[in-house]
């Protein structure tokens, strides 16, 4: 299985912050954000890893990441010249991804869970985690029937139809990057990961396991600040310990 961490975009929320240094290498507590997406990926044993980022500060993540042998891994980087939304990691990543499956994860979520087993025992079709998470209305939104089985995924849903968010590490077999091909970008201008989901589930191919831990998508001010305090918490009760 390859790794893809998505670590473009344009921060906007986190500015001025990130006027001096992109969203994904800003500290959460004693690490650069990006060490928890990527310890994620390096958990479960994938070893080649493509970092896809933004122009703006693509050096400052080769000074920090280099090329992956210091973390027993291989790293590749690409740039991704505009934000045009998380699918586009599978455009960017077809080459890189050739014949396998892959596991992308965004470079501003933290999850507590150790999720190698899950990412480990992946076959074919999509893996999707979700997480309840008190407003759903900012992420994509699992809508599930009465069975308790994944019926829709809705980006940014305006009504309520649930309250578990699809947290940002999807597991897909290769043929996601013909999917993404075929996108067309949404009202707000960006090919969504949701649609991919969708499709995936359309072929009743989707496997939307729930995840019982932390989930953190550090992307504004109060996420940042609860990551950083929810690390410093576990790490120092290690200490303790
Ligand atoms: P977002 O938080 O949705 O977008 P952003 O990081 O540009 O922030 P803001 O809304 O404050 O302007 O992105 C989630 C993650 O995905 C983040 O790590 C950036 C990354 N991303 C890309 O790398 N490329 C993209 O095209 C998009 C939409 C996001």
């Amino acid at each position: 299985m390859k790794g893809i961490i998505l670590a473009g975009g344009k921060a906007t929320r986190l500015r001025p912050l990130t006027l001096v240094t992109s969203k994904q290498l800003l500290p959460v507590y004693n690490q650069p954000m990006i060490y928890y997406p990527l310890q994620t990926l390096l958990k479960a044993g994938i070893k080649e890893i493509l970092i896809i980022i933004a122009p703006d500060y693509a050096g400052h993540f080769l000074h920090l990441l280099g090329s992956g042998k210091e973390f027993g891994a291989k790293f590749t980087y690409e740039i991704q010249e505009q934000p045009k939304g998380l699918a586009d990691a599978f455009i960017i990543g077809k080459d890189f991804i050739d014949d396998d499956d892959v596991a992308m994860i965004l470079g501003d979520n933290i999850f507590s869970d150790d999720l190698s087993e899950e990412i480990n025992t992946f076959q074919s079709g999509g893996r999707v985690f979700a997480i309840k998470v008190p407003d759903p209305e900012r992420y994509g939104v699992v809508k599930f029937d009465q069975g308790n089985k994944a019926e829709l995924i809705v980006e940014k849903p305006k009504e309520k139809i649930g309250d578990h968010a699809v947290t940002g590490l999807y597991v897909y077999d290769k043929r996601v990057c013909g999917f993404a091909k075929e996108l067309r970008p949404s009202e707000r201008g960006e090919i969504e990961i949701t649609d991919i989901n969708n499709k995936y589930l359309e072929l009743g191919e989707l496997d939307v396991r729930k995840v019982p831990g932390k989930w953190f998508d550090a992307g504004t001010f109060d996420s940042l600040l609860e990551a950083s305090n929810f690390i410093a918490e576990r790490e120092k009760g290690k200490t303790k310990r």
